[in-house]
């Protein structure tokens, strides 16, 4: 059942919201090669402590850190560890924050220093598929009008979209109803009503979208290796269009 936010619940969901959107923006400022990407949970960490807020993914199921932070073929969920990063990485950041009773969502892939053409592309792609997918969106808009908007975009542009993980609704739980897939058939789905909040991340693949759960339970790589990047927003559908929650506001 989806959960439609009244006013004063999108209001307490802007704190944790601008908290992930500033803190990626700050990673975005400090990630570098020679990082391992331990260090870059323990700057999420820090970050979300220090702002009042708590790391959602620290503990969730058991999940060990506070950010999922997937290099290259990594898709998502990789566990932090002492695997440093280099010149060429591609390296998505996905945190969750807990504030004022609810949760907000974001994850960004950055370029480690100068990365491939095909890597540089991979990174670009996936934004403008979020982008894509939520052009036009408001209330009425059928769900997987954005599902076949961010897959028309990817494999349009020579990509795959992940299948076996999706974007989903948000608030008092990180995980709430609608599920959110980034593929599916235009003008189906569930019609949005405003006060909707979904996190609608394109999850790509340069190659197949094929994924393997790799022994610890949580690093899904792609079954041929090869890169896919991944970018996610917290976003509230309103009556002529939608916000987004967490673009931060940090220079
Ligand atoms: N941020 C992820 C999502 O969008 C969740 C991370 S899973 C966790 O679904 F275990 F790390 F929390
Ligand atoms: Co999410």
């Amino acid at each position: 059942m989806i959960h439609v936010k009244s006013e004063e619940e999108i209001e307490l969901m802007r704190e944790p919201c601008s908290i992930v959107g500033n803190c990626l923006k700050f990673v975005g400022e400090r990630i570098k090669a020679g990082m391992t990407t331990k260090e870059v949970d323990t700057l999420v960490y820090d970050y979300i402590k220090a702002s009042g807020a708590e790391p959602s993914c620290l503990g969730y199921y058991g999940y060990p850190a506070s950010a999922c932070v997937s290099v290259n073929e990594v898709v998502v969920h990789g566990i932090p560890d002492d695997r440093v990063l280099e010149e060429g990485d591609i390296v998505s950041v996905d945190i969750v924050a807990y504030k004022n009773g609810f949760h907000g969502d974001c994850a960004r892939t950055f370029c480690i220093g100068e990365v491939s053409e095909e890597k540089k592309k991979l990174v670009r792609v996936t934004e403008e598929c979020f982008w894509k997918g939520i052009e036009g969106l408001k209330a009425g808009t059928p769900l997987y009008d954005i599902s076949y908007k961010v897959q028309q975009h990817a494999e349009g542009n020579g990509f795959s979209v992940i299948r076996s993980y999706t974007g989903h609704g948000i608030g008092r739980e990180m995980h709430e109803d609608p599920s959110v897939p980034n593929f599916g058939r235009k003008g189906t789905g569930v019609r949005l009503q405003a006060g909707t909040v979904i996190c609608v991340e394109p999850m790509i693949a340069a190659g197949t979208w094929k994924v393997k759960v790799m022994p610890d339970g949580w690093t899904a790589v792609t079954a041929d290796r090869r890169s896919a990047a991944h970018y996610e927003n917290t976003l509230v559908v309103r009556e002529d269009g939608f916000e987004i929650l967490t673009l931060g506001s940090e220079k």
